[in-house]
């Protein structure tokens, strides 16, 4: 059994009311109960944080060290613009999957650059709350299934 951290930024704890037409109507919580529910069926356990400060998720991040096998992150906008994340994933050495709920890809121009994107694994991005399950699945791919 192992542990999956799943990191969610700012901005996040606002799913549900937030822009529901790009980030759909559930909440945040609902997206984690699928992501804890998708790491239990595979005989993983799964811890949750959400922060809207950054200096909060680099310590999250750090704590995982030798602690955590994976992380799955849905940085928010500090995607587009913190070195300082991006630093912190470098530093980790289990397995990374970056999560968004909509394409960034296929939205304004200043989404479509990740600076977090070098030091993941794989990215899931664009099919909603879906999305939540699918990067636990990815990850537990990864880390090579139940132990
Ligand atoms: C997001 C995409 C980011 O560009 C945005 O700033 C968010 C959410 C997503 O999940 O689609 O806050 O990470």
């Amino acid at each position: 059994m192992a542990i999956i951290l799943l990191i969610s930024g700012p901005n996040l704890n606002m799913l549900g009311t937030r822009e529901p037409e790009i980030y759909g109507s559930d909440t945040l919580l609902e997206c984690v109960s699928d992501a804890r529910q998708a790491a239990e069926d595979a005989g993983h356990e799964l811890e949750d944080m959400q922060s809207n400060h950054e200096g909060a998720l680099i310590e999250a991040i750090q704590q995982a060290r030798g602690r955590c096998a994976a992380i799955v992150i849905n940085p928010g906008a500090f995607t587009h613009t913190s070195f300082a994340i991006a630093d912190a994933l470098a530093s980790f050495d289990g397995v990374k999957v970056e999560l968004h709920l909509s394409n960034p890809s296929s939205r304004e121009e200043w989404r479509r650059t990740s600076v977090v994107a070098p030091y993941v694994t794989g990215t899931v991005a664009g099919f909603g709350r879906g999305g939540y399950r699918l990067a636990i699945d990815a990850a537990v791919g990864m880390i090579g299934g139940a132990e």
